[in-house]
């Protein structure tokens, strides 16, 4: 009833209460051109459409009379305590959607306990966004760069900066195929807004003969693309860092075999929210066979879809550690910067207790297949 009632009179103050609604109304802010950069996919926009589909054939089979007063969504993860399994995932270039951009979202993030992952192409630099989170927890998500001694730098100065692990997109090769941003005509990274973390990097301007904005944008074109990545450089990138590596963008249960193979220290199921290979299969419909693979040896993290406290109690009951969210925070930030991204987070921690708790379980740990089925 406590929760109820807080929670309907902070309705009065017309925030809105789900993702859909936040949505809408990031839809009547932002221009054109940065509401379909952040909303749309790849493609014709089925793995996009997918991602939600997939939540929608299963259901959850709740059990009842379990005693779930006391009830806990905290999770240990690469021996930290996090307050549940949810972080915000790597978005870069967060000033299209709001002027605070990242720092509001940081701050955000670090007053709710949910840890933030940090894009290489951030609108603020890394260290930036290290100072608005004081102790809480972050990661750094890193875009392998051609260079790769520009990403050895990143990293570490994402050690210094306080940042527990790195996460290493690998679904980015080539940027996917964008239909409404070739109708807009709209590309943020052309904008230059996804420099900070390149130009504060000091490998990376010892490249350029001059550091202007042109020439930083050239630079970064030619460097955040790379079809040579491969396996092999996991090897260098734990050369040059002690913080554990995960490897984002996996759906093949055979590349998560490789992952293990190459000492990866965790997944990150992802389609990039749809963004990149239209017409790859939903993350939810992939992770159970990744999760067979890894057997509980290293965290699988799922993100792509999440939108509710019973998506993520899905994606748990078929084997993720944890779940990010990409796109929800973002509609947040664009409608009501740092406190629009906490209104987010504060409801998706809620739902997520309120949805283990009518599912019977006490814990992450509870939650397991036997209270899911899968429609016909
Ligand atoms: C992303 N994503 C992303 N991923 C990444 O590794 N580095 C990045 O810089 C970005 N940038 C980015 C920008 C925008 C506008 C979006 C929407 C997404 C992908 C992101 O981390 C995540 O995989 C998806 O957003 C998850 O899907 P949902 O929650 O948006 O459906």
């Amino acid at each position: 009833e406590t929760l109820l009632f807080t929670r309907v009179s902070k309705s009065t103050q017309a925030l809105p209460v789900s993702i859909e609604d936040w949505e809408k109304q990031a839809r009547e802010i932002l221009p054109d051109g940065p509401f379909d950069y952040i909303a749309g996919g790849s493609g014709a926009e089925e793995t996009l459409a997918e991602n939600r589909r997939a939540f929608s054939r299963w259901a959850i089979v709740p059990r009842m009379m379990r005693d779930v007063t006391n009830r806990t969504s905290a999770i240990t993860m690469f021996g930290r305590k996090l307050s549940a399994p949810i972080f915000l995932a790597p978005v870069g270039m967060q000033s299209i959607a709001h002027r605070d951009a990242e720092l509001a979202t940081a701050r955000a993030a670090a007053a709710a306990g949910v840890p933030f992952v940090a894009s290489t192409v951030s609108s603020t630099s890394l260290e930036q966004i290290a100072e608005a989170m004081g102790a809480a927890e972050r990661w750094f998500q890193l875009y392998w760069s051609n260079d790769r001694e520009v990403s050895a730098s990143m990293v570490k100065r994402a050690e210094a900066a306080g940042y527990s692990a790195i996460v290493l997109t690998v679904d980015t090769v080539m940027l996917g195929w964008k239909r409404r941003d070739f109708r807009n005509g709209y590309s943020p990274l052309r904008e230059g807004r996804g420099l900070a973390n390149y130009i504060t990097d000091p490998v990376f301007c010892s490249r350029l003969a001059e550091v202007t904005p042109e020439n930083a944008v050239e630079e970064v074109l030619k460097n955040i693309y790379h079809p040579a990545l491969n396996w092999s450089d996991i090897g260098f990138l734990r050369e040059h860092t002690r913080l554990p590596i995960l490897v984002k963008g996996l759906l093949h249960p055979d590349d998560a075999r490789l992952a293990l193979e190459h000492g990866v220290d965790g997944i990150i199921v992802s389609n990039h929210g749809g963004r990149q290979m239209d017409g790859a299969i939903s993350t939810l419909d992939a992770l159970p066979a990744i999760a067979e693979v890894v057997a509980g040896s290293i965290p699988v993290l799922l993100d792509s879809g999440v939108r509710t406290g019973a998506d993520v109690v899905k994606a748990i009951a078929l084997g993720a550690n944890a779940v990010l969210i990409g796109r929800p925070f973002l509609y947040g930030l664009a409608v009501a910067g740092e406190q629009g991204v906490s209104s987010v987070l504060d409801t998706l921690l809620h739902e997520f207790d309120v949805a283990m708790a009518l599912s019977g379980s006490r814990s992450v740990e509870d939650l397991n297949r036997s209270i899911l089925v899968r429609l016909p």
